[in-house]
């Protein structure tokens, strides 16, 4: 029997005892701090849940970035990374915040997205710039890793004088910068300064076999007169420079539809669509992981060797092998459909890594299927996000040159 329960009998058998008034006032009271507590019940009853959700919001804000290690203000340095929202640059961000550097993203998000660097956004030690290269800059920086330049074919074809521009007038723009600052700088540059190479694999002292007029031109001779810019800065200015010649990359944040073997491989493979294979399949490529890369890319910035130097895998595969793996990896039922081969698609393409190994210590470790598993878990992930955004990228045939398509 409750409390309240009791009074009330109490009451009911004395009707007017002294007694009766007491209970009564304790029967009242009772009532009254019953009440209360109901209230208060109630009240706790709506407030858990917000209470709750107090603590997950502080929970995702403190656990909102990837861990970074402290580095002492002697350690840290300031990086200034251009084009740091691409597919390259967004995981060099991701490898020197996570190193305990404050870094600084510049990008005209023509190719690159805010996605890509978003859960950096906040992090006192990290800032993202909406800047086109082609204009001057003007920031403290110790580094600058210039990556600032469409890569794929059809985004550097799409404005070939822009690619020109952002190649010549923004290298020249942050070799000026870093000449003001004091700061060293590490070009991209590319293995498509080679050319079509007449020389297998190819090494850094090949000087290349370029189309100076070809539609290639505008990204082939862009780096390469942007490590000509590199060079004369270093005598003239004395600026340090770093020149890192980067092959075939793929991974995470590796643009979907730009035609690109890997790419197309895995999309096609996804969106259960037949893999084009041009020609019998047997041209050989090579591809290096991107975290592989940005390793290549730190040890270079970081080394004392000022003149250019290949990054890249020289793990060759022919392309009906990438096809098979890449088939067997996504478990799909896509068939290989083989076109005519394209006339110029060279057969072999494969860096010779020497030097990065004996001057950096450098060379590839990540397996290719451990990689891929990687570059489709992505896809995957990027399909379904399309998919709810009702956009779905179509694989794009492999890249045209003289009118004819190839693997790139
Ligand atoms: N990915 C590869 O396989 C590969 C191979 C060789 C060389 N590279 C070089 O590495 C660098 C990065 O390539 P990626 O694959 O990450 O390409 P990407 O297109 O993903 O990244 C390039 C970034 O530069 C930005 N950018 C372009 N023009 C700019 C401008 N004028 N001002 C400011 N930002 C600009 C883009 O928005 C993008 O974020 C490029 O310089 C490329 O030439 C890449």
């Amino acid at each position: 029997m409750s409390c309240v329960a009791v009074l009330r009998c109490l009451g009911a058998h004395c009707p007017r005892s002294p007694h009766r008034q007491f209970s009564s006032f304790l029967l009242n009271r009772s009532i009254q701090e019953n009440g209360e507590l109901k209230i208060e019940s109630k009240i706790e009853e709506i407030i858990e849940p917000l209470r709750e959700k107090i603590r997950d919001l502080e929970k995702s804000f403190t656990q909102k970035y990837p861990p970074v290690k402290f580095l002492s203000e002697k350690d840290r340095k300031r990086i200034l990374i251009t084009g740091g929202a691409g597919f390259v640059g967004s995981h060099l961000t991701d490898k020197l915040m996570m190193d305990g550097h404050e870094v600084t993203v510049v990008d005209n998000f023509f190719t690159g997205r805010k996605r890509n660097v978003e859960h950096w956004i906040g992090h006192e030690n990290f800032e993202l710039i909406n800047h086109d290269v082609v204009e001057p800059l003007y920031i403290e920086v110790d580094q600058i890793y210039h990556l600032a330049s469409p890569a794929s074919p059809p985004n550097y074809m799409y404005n070939p004088i822009k690619t020109l521009k952002t190649n010549t007038i923004g290298t020249l723009n942050m070799l000026g910068l870093a000449k003001r600052v004091g700061a060293r700088l590490l070009l991209a540059s590319t293995s498509e300064v080679y050319g079509d190479p007449e020389v297998h694999p190819q090494s850094e002292d090949y000087w290349g076999h370029v189309n100076p007029i070809g539609p290639r031109a505008c990204y082939d001779e862009g780096k390469r007169v942007a490590e000509t810019m590199c060079y004369a800065y270093m005598k003239q200015e004395g600026v340090e420079v770093r020149v890192a010649r980067i092959f075939n990359t793929f991974g995470p944040r590796m643009h979907m539809n730009d035609g690109r073997v890997v790419s197309n491989f895995i999309l096609q493979a996804l969106q259960g669509e037949p893999l084009t294979v041009y020609g019998s399949g047997s041209q050989t490529r090579a591809f290096q992981y991107v975290s592989d890369l940005v390793n290549g890319l730190v040890a270079l910035m970081n080394s004392n060797v000022s003149s250019p130097v290949n990054l890249g895998n020289p793990e060759e595969h022919t392309i009906l092998e990438f096809a098979q793996l890449i088939k067997n990896l996504v478990g799909s039922g896509s068939e290989i459909q083989f076109l005519s081969e394209a006339q110029d698609d060279p057969q072999k393409r494969k860096p010779d890594i020497k030097k990065a190994k004996l001057m950096l210590g450098w060379e590839p470790v990540v397996p290719l299927e451990e990689g891929l598993n990687k570059a489709i878990h992505y896809f995957r992930k990027e399909l379904e996000y399309q998919a709810n955004n009702q956009y779905i990228p179509k694989p794009k045939p492999a890249r045209v040159k003289k009118g004819r398509t190839r693997h790139s």
